[in-house]
């Protein structure tokens, strides 16, 4: 898939409308037959008053635990290239009158975040299916904070894989890893 801008097309990793819309109604499955998410993110070390950016929210069901966990007093960036994630974010948003969340339609590896603006940057299943991991993280570098967090999985790929890449990207150092998740640190 690409994107178009001016003349040039943007090779992305962007799925198809089809596909986005499978994807979200299995998640609704599995999130019904197996609710995992309340316990995985409370490893996250998300606090009260935090900035955190969902990478890759899709149809935001980190996103709002997130919310609630940062507070009043904290934001949450919703931050995805396909139009039907910001969509659903932004339903979730008026139907639950959400006030911490702006949800941010970005397209390939740019953000448009302010620099280190995050406490914690969430990448949940979403690393695997980047064409240009270091190109990718570099962006997540920019956006953190110098003591923040990246908080990552392997989603479909093994963790040798996603710890070659944030290793060849000499932009994260690996400061924890349990099955779930890595959690890096800028270097
Ligand atoms: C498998 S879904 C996971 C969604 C969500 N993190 C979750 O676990 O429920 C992957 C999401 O990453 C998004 N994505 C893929 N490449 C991206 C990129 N370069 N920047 C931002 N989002 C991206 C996709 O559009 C999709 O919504």
């Amino acid at each position: 898939m690409g994107l178009k801008r001016g003349a040039e097309r943007i090779s992305t990793e962007r799925m198809s409308d089809g596909s986005f819309r499978g994807m979200t109604f299995l998640f609704k499955i599995v999130d019904f037959f197996h609710p995992h998410i309340d316990k995985r993110v409370k490893k996250f070390g998300i606090k009260e008053g935090m900035t955190v950016v969902d990478y890759g929210c899709g149809p935001g069901r980190y996103t709002v635990k997130f919310a609630e966990m940062v507070g009043e007093n904290g934001r949450v960036y919703a931050v995805d290239i396909h139009e039907l994630a910001i969509e659903a974010v932004n339903k979730r948003i008026r139907k639950d009158n959400l006030k911490n969340i702006e949800p941010v339609l970005i397209q390939g590896y740019d953000s448009t975040l302010p620099d280190n603006v995050a406490d914690v940057v969430c990448a949940i299943d979403m690393f695997f299916i980047i064409k240009k991991p270091t190109e990718f993280l570099a962006e997540l570098k920019r956006i953190t904070k110098s003591d923040g967090t990246l908080v990552i999985d392997d989603g479909h790929q093994p963790r040798d894989v996603t710890k070659s890449k944030i290793f060849d990207s000499g932009l994260w150092d690996i400061v924890e890893e349990t099955r779930d998740h890595l959690k890096c640190r800028i270097r």
